[in-house]
């Protein structure tokens, strides 16, 4: 178990350039399976999430390689159809394998990837949307297995909540299916739209991605590509919201603006000065922040991946708050590590309410999930005293240089190994 030492009482300042977004380069990847002919991937970050999908797609039978924040996908011409529970339960995305290999060998086992911290993350809009395009599925033992003898046919499928992870799944079934598939209710994210201006690349004809409706039009086949991954808005978001939390300013660089702008208006209504650019953002604490309610949403509306980060912020702010978490219905478990740093927290359903404390004094606290776990970090840079921060390999899997960058900024860390 390794872990983050914190010595609280720094304000954050400097610049520095926002890694690729995980949550874009992982269904990238996983459409490197549509083609036999390399692809390369770039602005790729480094972490443990990319990492177990890169072994997933050399297990399956994908030479891929990743080098620095370059990953190369090599010709294969022969690929597993059975994703086992071993590699499925370490990262949930890998259920993203199903769409591909349906449409490339009309046949996939998958592990059902179970729940996680946040939730129980169920599958079923997913299954429900394969069946609609003319999968067959059984779901025994924990494993899901779907086929389709004479191949997927498009449709027209509707989602009862626009989930990211079935809108990618979709996507990647469908641009290889024949005939026409509409989703109606489709995730809108920009990871979204990376991946559907990927699939178009290799020659595939979406339309609509980025909005509520999405039109494929099946093609026989799909080319190779060269992509660089569009950046991280959640790893940005962090960033920003830690120069709030300790009074600082910085300035992102590599990031596209328009992708927070949810995030970023809270920020500038509670009063910190942002000011943005094309490609940068420069963030600033210039007076006392008013704290803000929020009510977590499908992009876009406020993010889900911010909620937790957001939380350590209206903690410290003098007033009274409110957050509505409408995305994860198991997502405040940073609550009570919070708690331990002294915030005034009481969850009520699926808010919490939030009365503003004058301070953090240091503490012992333990990571349940990514999010959860830079929540706890920004509270370690803004507390008295110390704070040692534990299970940090969750945080490993979401960002990309994390003690690193936060040195960079005058954070003072040490990690330890024991
Ligand atoms: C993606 O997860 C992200 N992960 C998550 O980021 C993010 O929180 C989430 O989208 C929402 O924005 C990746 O992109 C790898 P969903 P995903 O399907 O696709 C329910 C992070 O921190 N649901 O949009 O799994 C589900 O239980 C991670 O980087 C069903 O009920 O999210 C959840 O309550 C955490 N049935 C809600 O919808 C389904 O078939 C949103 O899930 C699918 C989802």
């Amino acid at each position: 178990m390794d872990k983050i030492v914190i010595r609280g009482g720094r304000k954050l300042k400097g610049e520095i350039v926002v890694s690729g977004s995980k949550n874009s380069a992982l269904p990238i990847l996983f459409a490197t399976l549509l083609t036999d002919d390399p692809a390369t991937i770039t602005n790729v970050p480094s972490l443990t999430d990319i990492d177990t999908a890169v072994a997933f797609l050399n297990f399956i039978g994908k030479k891929t390689v990743k080098k620095g924040n370059t990953v190369k996908a090599y010709s294969s011409y022969k690929y597993k159809h059975i994703a086992p529970y071993g590699l499925v339960s370490k990262m949930r995305a890998s259920i993203l394998i199903m769409g591909p290999l349906l449409a490339r060998l009309k046949r996939v086992e998958v592990s059902l990837p179970g729940g996680c911290a946040i939730g129980a993350r169920p599958v079923d809009i997913h299954l429900d949307a394969f069946k609609k395009l003319g999968a067959k599925i059984s779901v025994k033992g924990g494993c899901v297995k779907t086929s389709t003898k004479n191949g997927l046919k498009g449709a027209a499928v509707s989602f009862r909540f626009p989930s990211v992870g079935a809108t990618e799944n979709i996507l990647l079934a469908a641009v290889l299916a024949k005939g026409k598939t509409i989703i109606t209710n489709a995730a809108r994210e920009p990871e979204i739209e990376d991946l559907a201006n990927v699939l178009n690349k290799m020659g595939a004809k979406v339309t609509g991605a980025g909005a509520k409706n999405i039109e494929i039009e099946g093609v026989d086949k799909l080319h190779g590509f060269t992509h660089e991954v569009i950046p991280d808005r959640i790893e940005a978001a962090t960033y920003i919201i830690a120069a709030a939390i300790t009074k600082g300013g910085v300035i992102l660089k590599k990031v596209m603006p328009q992708h927070l702008k949810s995030v970023n208006d809270k920020l500038k209504e509670s009063g910190l000065c942002i000011k943005e650019t094309k490609d940068t953002i420069s963030a600033k604490w210039v007076k006392n922040l008013k704290p803000q309610n929020v009510k977590t949403e499908a992009y876009p509306g406020f993010p889900t991946d911010v909620q937790a980060q957001w939380m350590a912020l209206m903690c410290l702010l003098n007033g009274e708050s409110r957050i509505e978490e409408n995305v994860f219905e198991n997502r405040f478990l940073h609550v009570a590590e919070l708690q331990r740093f002294g915030a005034d927290i009481t969850i009520s359903g699926k808010a919490v309410n939030i009365k503003g404390v004058k301070k953090f004094s240091g503490a012992p606290v333990m990571v349940s999930d990514l999010r959860a776990g830079a929540a706890l970090v920004l509270a370690g840079l803004v507390a008295k005293g110390k704070t040692v921060v534990s299970r940090i390999y969750h945080l490993n899997r979401g960002y990309d240089m994390l003690e690193k960058k936060l040195k960079k900024l005058g954070g003072d860390l040490l990690q330890e190994e024991f």
